[in-house]
C-alpha cells in the first residue's frame, strides 16, 4: 500500500452513480493489485450536510463538502467525479478543468452539443486526464464483442440494431423534476430517452461499428403535462418519452435504434445485434454475462447460435474474478472503468471514452433530436 501513488477523489453527487463509482474506487485495489495508483476517498459533496455525512460514514470518505466549488478549490483533491444530474455537468467540469483537476464525468456529457463542446474545449486547454462513464463498454461480453468485430470474424457488416426499453414513466400521475425525478424535467436532463438511454446505445455502437454519419428520427412525448415537484404546478413535459431512429454508418452498414420508457414489462432491456457477412453477434443487458454468436462457417448440421457464457480467464476482465462459470454484475463495469483509468494514468494514454469520444455521441444525439423536430435527415458531423 505504502508504495502506491494516491489518486485523491472528490465525488460530487451521492445518488445511484455516486454509490456505484465509490464501490469501484473502494474495491479496485483488491482485484487489480498491480496498479501503481490507489484511489483515496478524500471528500464527498452533497448539498445536504447530513446526507453528505451519512454517505461519508457509510462509504469511508474522509471529509464532506456541501458546495461542489469547495471540493474543486481543495489542494488535496486530484480528481473530480461528476455524479450529478446533466444540467450540472458543464459548469462543474469546466471549473474542475480550469483548476487543473482530472475529471471523471457521468454521461451524457451534457444537455446539448454546445455545452459539451465547451467542456471539451476546457479539457483540451487544461490537458487533464478525463473519462466519461459509458460503462457498458466494460461489460466483459461487450468487450468480447469488440474483440470479435476487430478480429474481422463478422466480415463486412450490414446491420447494427439496438434497443433500450424501460417502462417506469407510464403512470401519468408521476411528477417531473426535483431530486428523484429530474430525468423527466427537460431543463435538468436536456432530453428524455435520447440523452439518457440512446446515448449509451450510440456510444457502444460507434465503438463497435464506427461513425454514424446521418440519421432520421422520430420522438414522442406520450404524457404531455405533469406536475412539477419544485413549482407544484402542472407544466408541459419537454422530454422525449420514446425515440426511434435509423441511420447510416460510415462503414456502409445500416443502423436501427429504439429507446422508450413506455415498453410495459421491460426494466432496462438494452440489447444490440450486429449482422455481418460471415457471422452475427447479439447481447442483452438482462443476461449480461452471455454473448450470442452465429458463425455461418460452422458445419451446417450443427450450425446455430452459440450462447457464450463469458466467465473464463481468457475472456475480457474475467481473470480478475472468481472461477470459470461464475458471474459478475453491473457494478463490475464501473470497477473496470476505474481500473482502466488508473492504468491510463500509468501509461499516459487516454482512457476511453474520453470527453472527445463522448462529444461524438453528443453530436449524434443532437442530430437525432433535430431530425425528429424537423422531420428530415440530418448529418451528424461525427469525426470519421
Ligand atoms: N453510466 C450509467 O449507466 C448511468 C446510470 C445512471 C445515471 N447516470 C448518469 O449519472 C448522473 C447522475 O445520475 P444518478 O442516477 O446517480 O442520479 P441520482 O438522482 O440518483 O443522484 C444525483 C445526485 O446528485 C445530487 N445533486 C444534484 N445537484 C447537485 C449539486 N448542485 N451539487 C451536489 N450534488 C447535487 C443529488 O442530490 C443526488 O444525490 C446523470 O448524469 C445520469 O445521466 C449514468
Amino acid at each position: 500500500m505504502a508504495t502506491k501513488k494516491e489518486l485523491r477523489i472528490g465525488l460530487i453527487g451521492t445518488g445511484l452513480m455516486g454509490r456505484i463509482h465509490t464501490n469501484g474506487y473502494y474495491q479496485v485495489a483488491h482485484f487489480f493489485p498491480e496498479l501503481a495508483y490507489r484511489p483515496v476517498l478524500k471528500a464527498v459533496c452533497s448539498r445536504n450536510e447530513e446526507n453528505a455525512r451519512k454517505f461519508a460514514e457509510q462509504w469511508g470518505y474522509e471529509s464532506v463538502e456541501t458546495d461542489w466549488r469547495a471540493i474543486i478549490a481543495r489542494d488535496d483533491i486530484d480528481a473530480i467525479d461528476i455524479c450529478t444530474p446533466n444540467d450540472t455537468h458543464a459548469e462543474i467540469a469546466i471549473a474542475a478543468a480550469e483548476a487543473g483537476k482530472m475529471i471523471l464525468c457521468e454521461k451524457p456529457l451534457a444537455r446539448t452539443l454546445a455545452e459539451a463542446q465547451g467542456m471539451v474545449d476546457a479539457i483540451n486547454k487544461a490537458n487533464v486526464p478525463n473519462t466519461v462513464w459509458y460503462n457498458y463498454r466494460r461489460v466483459p461480453a461487450v468487450t468480447l464483442a469488440k474483440q470479435i468485430v476487430e478480429s474481422g470474424k463478422l466480415g463486412k457488416i450490414f446491420h447494427y440494431r439496438a434497443n433500450f426499453l424501460q417502462d417506469w414513466t407510464i403512470n401519468a400521475d408521476l411528477p417531473q423534476g426535483g431530486t428523484a425525478l429530474w430525468r423527466l424535467d427537460a431543463d435538468a436532463a436536456g432530453s428524455g430517452v435520447t440523452g439518457d438511454l440512446l446515448a449509451h446505445c450510440i456510444d457502444t455502437a460507434m465503438w463497435l461499428n464506427g461513425a454514424i454519419t446521418d440519421v432520421s428520427a422520430m420522438t414522442k412525448t406520450f404524457i404531455k403535462e405533469r406536475v412539477h415537484q419544485t413549482t407544484g404546478k402542472v407544466q408541459p413535459v419537454g422530454i422525449d418519452d420514446a425515440c426511434l431512429f435509423h441511420c447510416h454508418f460510415d462503414n456502409g452498414s445500416l443502423g436501427l435504434f429504439e429507446a422508450t420508457r413506455y415498453a410495459r414489462g421491460h426494466k432496462a432491456l438494452y440489447t444490440f445485434e450486429i449482422n455481418g457477412e460471415h457471422a452475427s453477434i447479439r447481447w442483452d443487458l438482462h443476461d449480461m454475462n452471455r454473448l450470442e454468436y452465429f458463425d455461418h462457417a460452422d458445419e451446417s448440421v450443427v450450425r446455430g447460435w452459440r450462447n457464450i457464457h463469458v466467465s473464463d480467464g481468457d475472456q475480457p476482465y474475467m481473470n480478475r474474478w472468481w472461477i470459470p462459470g461464475t458471474s459478475i454484475g453491473y457494478e463490475h463495469t464501473f470497477l473496470h472503468q476505474v481500473a482502466d483509468f488508473l492504468t491510463c494514468l500509468e501509461t499516459g494514454e487516454p482512457c476511453s471514452p474520453t470527453f472527445q469520444d463522448a462529444l461524438e455521441t453528443q453530436k449524434v444525439c443532437e442530430a437525432v433530436l433535430a431530425s425528429a423536430a424537423s422531420k428530415s435527415w440530418k448529418d451528424t458531423g461525427v469525426t470519421v
